[in-house]
């Protein structure tokens, strides 16, 4: 049963007022941005729980039969993903007023359990999450060609201005060679991936679940096809110009490299791709190259990040809107 409704069009959220009837309608209304989030093969590996009664909290818990267990061993991408929704929570609560205080981990005991956030009244939208709110509808993966139109410098120092948490590090680099290296690493982690049955299986499942837009799989396929099918340094070359035609690409960074880092990290991550909506650019993470470890280990020596943890590469740039949005589970769905 694939608990995918492409009919139900959650992004239309943002139009709707702050219910006024219950406390627990009001968290309930922010929920219904903590799902637009991104998340790892659009997998959503989250379940939230409100209460209990008198106090403002929402609680985030990992939905582990989500997870990727081939394609994210670590779990890295899902504790990003969880983060990724952890942030449009915090960056609506802040538009509607609310203010918030996070714990993460917070029973021991509990791994699934992965935030807890009281919110109160009072509360006003802090600096790196000022005029992100619109961006939260309207923020998309995108997959397509990019344009060759280098990103103004400006626009890069804002991006940075939004990392703010201690040990999180945003890297941005638009070398040609870095580029290139960066490339050649996600092709061969590409290329490993798709020779690997259970990788594929898992893939195939995730494909039957309804979980990605057409676009997303037609480039994907189409990608690694080419790549399998019309060797040759012509091909090859057409191939590398497509993946390489966005000007910049990014690394996000955690130290130590902890499951609570990482929700932080997947938090910086939605900011800055909310930050790049509200200037007009385009983003889309390319992570195989994190998800084979000896291709991470060299990619990890080729950049200049000093002793700590790629949790996220990304390409970023110009480009032409997706047709439409990935498909959302109803929050009810998701809500214990
Ligand atoms: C942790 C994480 C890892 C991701 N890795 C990739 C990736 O390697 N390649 C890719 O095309 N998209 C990747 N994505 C983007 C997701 O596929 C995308 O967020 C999801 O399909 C939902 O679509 P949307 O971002 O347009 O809302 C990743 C997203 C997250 C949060």
């Amino acid at each position: 049963m694939s608990g995918y409704d492409p009919k139900v069009t959650p992004w239309a959220v943002k139009a709707e007022p702050l219910p006024t009837t219950s406390k627990v309608a009001q968290m309930a209304f922010l929920l219904r941005f903590a799902i637009l989030a991104p998340s790892t093969h659009n997998t959503q590996p989250w379940k939230f729980a409100i209460g209990p009664l008198g106090h403002e909290d929402i609680f985030i818990y990992a939905d582990w039969s989500r997870w990727l267990n081939v394609a994210d061993a670590d779990q890295r991408e899902l504790h990003l993903s969880l983060g990724c929704a952890l942030e449009n929570l915090l960056v609506a609560a802040e538009h509607y007023g609310f203010a918030h205080q996070v714990r993460y981990f917070p029973r021991p005991v509990d791994e699934t359990l992965v935030a807890q956030v009281r919110l109160s009244e009072g509360g006003a939208p802090s600096e790196h999450r000022k005029g992100l709110f619109d961006a939260i509808p309207a923020r998309h993966t995108n997959h397509q060609r990019y344009a060759h139109r280098m990103v103004e410098p400006h626009a890069l120092a804002a991006l940075q201005a939004v990392v703010v948490e201690p040990g999180v590090r945003l890297f941005l680099s638009a070398d040609d060679e870095l580029r290139r290296r960066v490339d050649e690493l996600t092709i061969e982690a590409d290329l490993r991936q798709f020779a690997d049955p259970e990788f594929r299986r898992e893939l195939a499942h995730w494909i039957g679940e309804g979980a990605y837009g057409a676009s997303w799989l037609l480039a994907k396929l189409g990608a690694i096809a080419t790549r399998q099918l019309t060797p040759g340094p012509l091909a090859a070359r057409r191939d590398a110009e497509l993946l390489l035609s966005a000007p910049v690409f990014g690394v996000i960074t955690a130290t130590p490299n902890t499951p609570t880092m990482q929700v932080i990290a997947g938090q910086a991550y939605e900011r800055v791709h909310l930050k790049a909506t509200a200037l007009g650019l385009s983003m889309q993470p390319m992570n195989q190259a994190l998800q084979v470890p000896e291709v991470k280990a060299r990619l990890t020596g080729a950049l200049p990040l000093g002793p700590t943890a790629p949790q996220m590469l990304f390409r970023l740039g110009y480009a032409q809107p997706e047709a439409e949005h990935t498909p959302r589970r109803p929050l009810e769905a998701v809500l214990m």
